[in-house]
């Protein structure tokens, strides 16, 4: 055995599979579910709850711990002063969300930082743990707003007034953070970082078709979100004639099925298209709607499919609400291009995946694009970034029951630490 293999072996070696899995558990008690799943959005009681629950075994471990302006919340592990390997993801859920999404990423980055830590690494290369703040974007839109405000600071503005559905603006949420977090120093000015790696579910079928164990992610499609907010004028659903009626709902309809329509052979072509949140006012089984809002969440591999959809429909809507005489207004709440991660990472990745394989007997790697958004693609702004990806159990996520193998979550956590190790000497 060569001594490079023979250090990734002893590394590795220190990886626990029932620590990794009883950390999990307990970081899914914030917020847990009792019928299974985890409720936990952004800046919500249980996610400030978690954040003291991680913050607690940092502080134990004498980790520096920091926030930021937008509450990124950061714990760095040794003394050196150069660039730092960035690592970590969020604990922020869905309404109803699973324990892995994001809190696998949290906690694999916490227990490779650990074992970098003890293996004497970090006493020349910094390592930090990253939790995003707002990844998902289901209460505060946009997501990815922690990685993207630390990428441009300049986009922290618009974020603060940024609502949730109950009138709460970020800002006051963020507030309300620093109450509960008044011993956390809040940084001015972010550090520069060597590299960032992100460890994830993937959150789709294709590792487990392909029967591999570890995917490495070489980028991330596009996506694009809208709010569309259309008006109608509320009355009363037993005395208001079907011709006299001003129904938002009915509006709304004829908006959503132009709109699908006319995404049909961009759909044929790769375009994913999903209209996942509905808010009708006042909601009431007898009285006419005088207000929908509906969002659109597209996705592309390629940014010119989105730009013609959102072409389409700018006209399409103006138009039905021409000819209906009803008010209507265009959000566009988030823009992300598609994302190419560097090689010099995914060869670093490539690099350490097959070392796990020949230490594991695992069933080795594959490379991929990720479908879902993630904050590496803001931080692949700032430095050199990828992300590594373990199987979901039949692709499921954004649902209670998603799952992976604990198997294939040591895995993953194996490769991660060599992958840091291996990133700790390059990227100079
Ligand atoms: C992330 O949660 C996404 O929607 O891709
Ligand atoms: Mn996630
Ligand atoms: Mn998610």
């Amino acid at each position: 055995m060569t001594h490079s293999l023979h250090t990734h072996q002893q590394l590795q070696e220190l990886v626990q599979q029932d620590k990794l899995i009883s950390f999990l558990d307990q970081l899914a008690r914030f917020g847990g579910r009792p019928q299974g799943g985890v409720s936990r959005e952004a800046l919500s009681e249980e996610d400030i709850k978690a954040r003291a629950f991680l913050t607690r075994q940092a502080k134990e471990k004498n980790w520096q711990i920091s926030s930021d302006a937008i509450g990124n919340l950061f714990f760095r592990i040794g003394s050196s002063n150069l660039p730092a390997l960035l690592c970590g993801s969020h604990i922020d859920t869905q309404p109803i969300g699973g324990k892995l999404d994001g809190a696998y990423g949290v906690v694999a980055a916490m227990m490779a930082g650990e074992i970098l830590e003890q293996s004497g690494i970090t006493d020349s290369q910094a390592i930090e743990i990253v939790i995003w703040n707002n990844e998902e974007g289901c209460r505060f839109s946009p997501g990815t707003m922690g990685s993207s405000a630390l990428a441009d600071p300049r986009r922290i503005k618009a974020y603060l007034n940024s609502r949730d559905k109950n009138g709460m603006t970020l800002s006051e949420a963020i507030q309300n953070l620093r109450v509960h977090e008044s011993q956390i120093p809040v940084r001015e000015v972010s550090p520069v970082y060597k590299a960032y790696l992100e460890l994830h579910i993937e959150q789709g079928p294709i590792l487990e078709h392909e029967k591999k164990s570890l995917g490495i992610v070489t980028g991330i499609q596009a996506v694009r979100w809208f709010k569309i907010t259309i008006k109608g004028i509320a009355s009363h659903a037993g005395t208001t004639p079907m011709s006299l009626r001003r129904d938002a709902v009915e509006f709304a309809h004829t908006c959503y099925a132009a709109l699908r329509q006319a995404a049909q052979p961009l759909i044929e072509n790769g375009l994913l298209f999903t209209s996942g949140s509905w808010q009708v006012s006042p909601n009431s089984i007898n009285t006419i709607a005088d207000q929908v809002i509906f969002t659109l969440d597209l996705r592309c591999r390629d940014d010119r499919l989105l730009d013609t959809m959102e072409d389409e429909l700018t006209v399409i809507l103006k138009k039905i609400s021409s000819e209906n005489q009803f008010s209507i207004t265009i959000e566009s709440l988030f823009k992300r291009k598609v994302t190419q991660f560097p090689e010099s990472v995914t060869d670093c990745l490539k690099e350490a995946c097959a070392i796990t394989q020949e230490l594991t007997n695992c069933s080795g790697y594959y490379p991929m694009v990720s479908g879902a958004f993630h904050d590496a693609m803001y931080l692949s702004d700032l430095c050199p970034t990828a992300m590594l990806f373990v199987p979901s159990i039949n692709g499921i996520s954004h649902n209670a029951i998603e799952n992976t193998h604990p198997e294939d979550l040591t895995l993953g956590l194996k490769a991660l630490v060599s992958s840091l190790y291996l990133m700790s000497n390059r990227f100079h």
